[in-house]
């Protein structure tokens, strides 16, 4: 690829580009696969050689994600980052997300950089908590969800009633691409609902390679399979009279969802979830600006932070920004503006990160992710633009649910602590709220799972020196107020005003009868909720 000689010619490339391209993230409880998943999907795209290299959970081979000691004791993921590959003639974008449901605000705002999402189900439990709370903020963003159910090679419940569950659950329609031959843990295959042929499924050893799909026809699956074959196409011909048949249009509307049946750990059913993205999830298209304004893909380049992390690594102790790209094309080494200070950005270190392998991106489009590396202005939310300025909607940030005072252990480590402080509030750690009350000295963080306090105290000890102690506040619940309002909610029991970083001042409550008692009191405060993590 060589850089665009010419405005037109970039407009071009960046729309024909971006035709190319699917950006999805995988949306799941924890164990559901998705790191399994990933692997076989690296694997299948030839990213790399054996599955087990690229990601992994504590125990596992190359746990590359896993960039901190608290990451791999408990064996979660809590950093995000991209994986591209190529597959076909499409560029698969596959965005990371953490699993622990403390972290569900960072997937929230890597769900804010996809343009589908693939719901993972473990065939045996079903939709399960944190499954549908990702599900809830797909659906309120209006992303198309495409439905696979995974180890299906193991016992697990019954295929039509998981797709009961579905519907019931997530009011989506489950229009079935393939359909299991054989039930859950007697994994024969899966009919190809479009074209009715049989592809069988045969195990390899751990999944390392790619498993051989075998096609055949339905006469041949008649005669190898017998009654399991012939059930598996009534109850095919039961799913199309129930109207389940795949329909684009309601797919991308968010109404129905393609299901799959899968065997990750196999690498069954993988290569059909990359044809189903490339043939069916939408490709990036031009997004609104905060006015809800469309800026068109030929618009000079723009992008927005969707994620901030720093110390990802001891061998790169950075500061990145990932940005998605909405509009035209990325060049590393152009210099473009930053939104928020209307500063000029030089983007000399652009890099694709995925766990710890980082490779130089000097041309990326829209739909692609690119971490810009050491990027210390740069906050969640924030816009960059060449040319046209461009404001994209902020990132919303999550009602929080727990907060603590946060002090300096030594004094004298008092820069470090601000400094701390001020790097775990720009990147979306924790939310930090100043009280006029508590001083500059100690201000309160504030978070939506209560294992973002133990990153942040890990950080501020590690990465910042600067030790610090929490004292948790009996809050649990936090609104919006305003100016007007704050002597009457000061004055009352059990309460406490605090402001965010953007200035907006939150009003912080110890349970919601203490709200009550104080909008019964007074009518006309301004309360308002917040996003919350339960959407
Ligand atoms: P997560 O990222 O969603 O949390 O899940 P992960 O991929 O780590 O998978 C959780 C467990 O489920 C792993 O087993 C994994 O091997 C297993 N698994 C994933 N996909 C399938 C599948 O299609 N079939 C079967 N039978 N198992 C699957 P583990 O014992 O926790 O880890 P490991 O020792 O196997 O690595």
């Amino acid at each position: 690829m060589t850089a665009a000689s010419s405005p037109g010619e970039a407009a071009r490339s960046a729309v024909a580009e971006a035709a190319r391209r699917r950006t999805f993230a995988v949306i799941s409880h924890p164990d559901a696969g998705k790191s399994t998943l990933t692997e076989a999907l690296a694997l299948h795209a030839r990213v790399i050689g054996q599955a087990g290299a690229v990601h992994g959970k504590a125990g596992r081979r190359g746990t590359v994600s896993d960039w901190m000691d608290m990451e791999r004791d408990r064996g979660i993921s809590i950093t995000s980052a991209a994986l591209q590959f190529g597959y076909r003639d499409a560029v698969i974008n596959l965005l990371d997300t953490p699993g622990h449901a403390d972290f569900s605000e960072d997937t929230y705002r890597v769900l804010t950089a996809v343009d589908a999402a693939v719901m993972l189900v473990d065939a045996a439990k079903g939709l399960e908590a944190q499954t549908m709370k990702l599900f809830a903020v797909c659906k309120h963003r209006g992303i198309p969800i495409v439905t696979v159910i995974n180890k299906w090679d193991r016992p697990g419940k019954d295929a039509l009633e998981l797709m009961d569950e579905i519907t019931e659950r997530t009011g989506l329609t489950p229009t079935p691409l393939t359909w299991p031959v054989g039930i859950a843990g007697d994994f024969r295959g899966v009919l190809d609902r479009r074209s009715g042929d049989f592809r069988r499924f045969t195990r390899t050893a751990g999944g390392a390679t790619i498993a051989p799909e075998e096609l055949l026809s339905a006469e041949e699956a008649t005669a190898r399979e017998g009654d399991v074959w012939l059930q598996a196409q009534e109850e095919a011909e039961l799913l199309t009279e129930t109207g389940a048949d795949h329909d684009q249009e309601s797919f991308l509307g968010g109404v129905s969802t393609p299901v799959l049946f899968a065997s990750a750990v196999s690498n069954f059913g993988v290569g059909a979830l990359l044809d189903t993205l490339v043939d069916l999830a939408p490709a990036p298209a031009g997004r609104p600006d905060a006015e809800g304004a469309v800026r068109g893909l030929a618009a000079p380049f723009s992008a927005f932070v969707f994620k901030v992390q720093s110390g990802m690594d001891a061998a790169h102790r950075d500061r990145l920004a990932y940005i998605r790209i909405c509009s035209g094309v990325f060049e590393r080494g152009m210099v473009v503006t930053h939104g928020r200070t209307r500063r000029p950005f030089a983007t000399k270190y652009a890099q694709q990160v995925f766990g710890r392998d980082r490779e130089v991106v000097d041309l990326a489009y829209p739909g692609d992710v690119v971490g810009l590396v050491n990027a210390n202005a740069l906050g969640v939310g924030d816009s960059l633009y060449s040319e046209k300025p461009v404001t994209y909607p902020p990132v919303t940030t999550f009602a929080p649910e727990h907060f603590a005072v946060v002090r300096s252990k030594d004094t004298a480590k008092h820069k470090q602590f601000r400094k701390g402080i001020e790097q775990l509030d720009s990147e979306g750690v924790v939310q930090v709220l100043r009280s006029d009350r508590r001083g500059d000295g100690s201000p309160v963080l504030a978070v939506v799972g209560p294992m973002q306090f133990e990153v942040a105290t890990h950080r501020m000890e590690h990465e910042f020196n600067a030790a610090v102690h929490l004292d948790r506040l009996p809050y649990s619940l936090a609104m919006r107020t305003d100016a007007e309002s704050v002597p009457l909610v000061s004055a009352s029991g059990g309460t406490e005003v605090v402001q965010r970083s953007n200035g907006e001042l939150l009003a912080l409550f110890t349970d919601k009868w203490a709200l009550r008692m104080l909008q019964q009191r007074h009518s006309t405060i301004t309360l308002e909720p917040l996003v919350a993590a339960q959407l």
